[in-house]
């Protein structure tokens, strides 16, 4: 049904992007959404009339009203795993019983950051946050995009199993004033639980006398929080139909909520939901997430892009790339339909991105003269981050429309060493303010490009089986040695002289079971 509708997409006329200007007076209106503090700037992608109607067809043909109904409605969006998909309703966007359990593990949390400001923890004055992925990611940029003003914890996020990122956390921390908070959806992470359990280590070796007293947990899987040996009363618990990509608005975001404060955090919430009401009722052609998964589609499907850049022209948002990364990647980078046939078509791009001007410096030759063609997005904010001269930030900002600029008009030289080619697509995302709420909608405007992505592709967003293999075959590795497998990788084991005494840490018998510590701090909810 849908064959038709690619077809006209792929044969439309390839038009350059300075003639659809000079064609179209209204073409910045046109192709311009204005939501919740944010503007986006379409209108230096080749989006045009003839496009948007062939994309507005292909929605409708893969039925966007009925999936996003489904989404806020609670309903299975996840058919290889059986689930819904609520972070929305985290934000008070999904079906009655959805948000009011949102809500009251949202109480339960704000009630637990409350007693431990009481003191029932004793003095804490550090978080150490350790988890990986979706449990890391997004508090990591929250807290680097939105606590440069002073935090009311010193907070750290650890995630890697590099334990160099656990020692340098740590150096300033003391243990006696360190809550640390144990974040996995599935409680399963070998990561996480590794670090957690040398965070303990350092607890008790900094005489601290219950370790496990000043743990907490975060997580959709309580019952193996408590195996492992956290009271349930320091558990924050998180429904299974979030998805860890999509969780940073459920207790995954304690350390967001701790640290920003409960108001901060609301505001986020807020920022996101206003953007959800924006996705779930605005007309496709003035729909920022759907706008912006015609033209990723246009430049996936159609000019074989294969990879997409994000440039953070702001400080604050530097971790925005690594966190798109995860959310788009792991979400669309599938070869399957939801209905289990093979996709034959490129599923999402590569994400990759840097800081501007940073990038300017680095990977921005290959964007304007490379082979590849790249559609770019820029994301910056009128405000600064900063009281110095203004002159930083006013050259800030006109250096990424410049590069917008340069990328679409080019210039052309009979040398071609010193030709720009041009016609070369950007997106622009200017926001007001870098604050939580402003935020809270950017991140949904992403979390509904990549839903909306998916579901004109056909595919599910929502698990992540990629990820399973490599996992499964470090547990062989740890389990049964080096034996059977193929000779490189056997000499790489033995080249690094191993010592397979410690590989129990990652063979399915870990996280050994604990006994679960009473804890000097109980705590009941609300
Ligand atoms: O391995 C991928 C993944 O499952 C991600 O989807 C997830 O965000 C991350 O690992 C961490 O998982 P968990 O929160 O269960 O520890």
């Amino acid at each position: 049904m849908t064959a038709n509708i690619w077809a006209a997409i792929e044969t439309a006329p390839a038009r350059k992007l300075e003639a659809l200007f000079a064609d179209d007076a209204q073409r910045v209106d046109q192709l311009t959404v204005l939501q919740s503090g944010l503007r986006f700037d379409f209108s230096k992608t080749h989006l045009d009339a003839e496009l948007l109607a062939s994309f507005a067809g292909l929605a409708a043909a893969m039925d966007i009203d009925g999936a996003r109904e489904r989404l806020f409605s609670g309903a299975v969006v996840n058919p290889t795993e059986g689930r819904a998909a609520t972070h929305v309703a985290e934000r008070g966007n999904g079906s009655v019983d959805d948000v009011a359990q949102a809500k009251a593990l949202h109480n339960r949390m704000r009630g637990l950051i409350e007693v431990i400001e009481a003191g029932a923890f004793g003095e804490i004055r550090h978080i150490l946050h350790i988890g990986i992925g979706g449990s890391a990611l997004g508090p990591k940029l929250l807290i680097d995009a939105l606590g440069r003003d002073g935090l009311r914890f010193d907070t750290k996020v650890v995630s890697n199993i590099d334990a160099t990122a656990l020692a340098e956390a740590i150096r300033d921390m003391d243990p006696k004033a360190t809550l640390v908070a144990v974040a996995s959806k599935t409680f399963t992470t070998t990561e996480t639980l590794m670090n957690a359990e040398s965070a303990l280590e350092w607890l008790r070796d900094g005489g601290v006398e219950d370790p496990y007293g000043q743990v907490i947990a975060l997580t959709a899987a309580p019952e193996k929080a408590m195996e492992w040996g956290v009271d349930q009363s320091r558990i924050l618990p998180f429904a299974e139909s979030v998805g860890g990509r999509y969780s940073l608005w459920c207790s995954i975001g304690f350390p967001v909520a701790a640290a920003l404060g409960w108001g901060a955090f609301e505001e986020l919430l807020e920022g996101a939901a206003e953007m959800d009401r924006h996705f779930r009722s605005a007309p496709l052609g003035a729909n920022a997430p759907v706008l912006a998964a015609f033209a990723d589609l246009y430049y996936a499907q159609v000019r074989k892009c294969q990879t997409r850049a994000v440039f953070a022209y702001d400080e604050r948002l530097r971790l925005l790339p690594d966190y798109l990364q995860q959310l788009e990647m792991e979400s669309n980078g599938k070869s399957v339909t939801a209905d289990g046939r093979p996709l034959h078509r490129p599923s999402a791009p590569v994400t990759w991105g840097g800081v501007g001007t940073d990038a300017q410096h680095a990977v921005f030759q290959l964007l304007h003269q490379g082979t590849h063609l790249i559609p770019v997005e820029f994301i910056a904010s009128k405000l600064p981050g900063h009281d110095f001269d203004p002159a930083h930030h006013e050259t800030l900002l006109i250096n990424c429309f410049a590069q917008g600029a340069a990328l679409m008009r080019g210039r052309e030289s009979a040398d071609g060493a010193r030709n720009y080619p041009g016609d070369r697509p950007s997106t622009t995302i200017l926001i007001d303010d870098v604050t939580p709420s402003s935020v809270g909608a950017l991140i949904a405007f992403y979390e509904h490009r990549t839903f909306a992505n998916a579901v004109l592709l056909g595919i599910n967003p929502f698990d992540q089986f990629g990820v399973e293999l490599g996992k499964e075959i470090a547990r062989g590795i740890a389990e049964n040695g080096p034996a059977g497998f193929d000779p490189s990788t056997s000499a790489l084991i033995a080249a690094a002289g191993l010592d397979f005494r410690h590989f129990h840490l990652i063979s399915s018998s870990f996280p050994r079971k604990r006994e679960s510590s009473s804890g000097v701090a109980r705590f009941n909810g609300r």
